[in-house]
């Protein structure tokens, strides 16, 4: 526990969508919770505003995740204002459709960069620390029920994501029994934008249980995982029976 007795989360990507509210739900859990943002500033104030209501230790700091130095510092930082990290979760990811003949570079570093290489060294900072300490703590790695399904127009996107996957494993084994480390893949919960697939009663009509998945549907998959204590190396698909199809 921190000195005011409460556990620490450190989630990347807590100015997402998702990512936002899964670190509210985390520090209405009591929780103190120390979340990364890269670009969008104002959406993190708001997101550390509402979680201070509930655990005023809880605290920001940018971090471009596909930076190694930039994790460091976070961590560095992290490591001033907490003594104990009980659950790591990677969630800064980028998202967007490449046409599979048109991939550029820079697409493909910024969401390989992102995704994939952010995540392995955020893991592997942050199991550092976990590995010192007298007791068991976990990660959670993002991923994505794409990581597995042949989507044309994500290759990197889902290449990232199922390489993820693959790392979550070699953590897990790695790391036993000192550190948990298990992967959400969530289908859609929110709704991007610019996303193909129609608005949300098309999508909702392909999944089984009828409707797009809502942040709690994967608060409730993390509350368990943070629970378990023999569950490692696994991916929890949290889709609502999409990938069935
Ligand atoms: N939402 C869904 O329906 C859904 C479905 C399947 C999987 N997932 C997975 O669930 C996780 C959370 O999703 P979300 O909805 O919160 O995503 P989101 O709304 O797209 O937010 C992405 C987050 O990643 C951060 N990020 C992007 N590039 C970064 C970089 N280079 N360095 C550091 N941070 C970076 C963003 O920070 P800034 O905005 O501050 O730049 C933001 O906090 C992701 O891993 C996603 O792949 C989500």
């Amino acid at each position: 526990m921190t000195s005011s007795g409460k556990k620490v989360c450190f989630i990347t990507g807590g100015s997402g969508r998702l990512g936002s509210e899964v670190a509210l739900s985390l520090a209405q859990l009591g929780y103190s919770v120390f979340f990364t943002y890269n670009r969008s500033r104002e959406k993190a104030e708001k997101t550390l505003d509402r979680l201070r209501d509930f655990t005023p230790q809880s605290a920001m700091t940018r971090c471009d995740v596909s930076k190694v130095s930039a994790i460091e510092q976070a961590f560095e930082l992290f490591s001033k204002q907490f003594s104990r990290l009980d659950l790591l979760i990677t969630s800064a990811s980028n998202f967007y459709s490449t046409s599979l003949p048109d991939v550029t570079e820079t697409q493909w570093g910024d969401l390989v960069d992102t995704n994939l290489k952010g995540t392995f060294f955020t893991m592997q900072i942050g199991a550092r620390l976990m590995q010192k300490q007298p007791f068991v703590s976990r990660i959670i790695t993002m991923t994505d029920i794409s990581a597995n399904l042949v989507w044309q127009q994500f290759a990197p996107y889902t290449a990232s994501k199922n390489a993820v996957q693959h790392l979550t494993r070699v953590f897990a084994k790695a790391f036993a029994p000192k550190i948990l480390v298990n992967s959400i893949a969530p289908g859609t919960v929110t709704i991007n934008p610019e996303w193909n697939d129609g608005p949300e009663e098309e999508l909702s009509k392909m999944i089984p249980l009828q409707r797009i998945g809502e942040p709690e549907d994967i608060v409730e998959a993390i509350v368990f995982l943070t629970k378990s204590r023999y569950v490692t190396g696994q991916v929890i698909t949290v889709d609502g029976g999409r990938i069935l199809r």
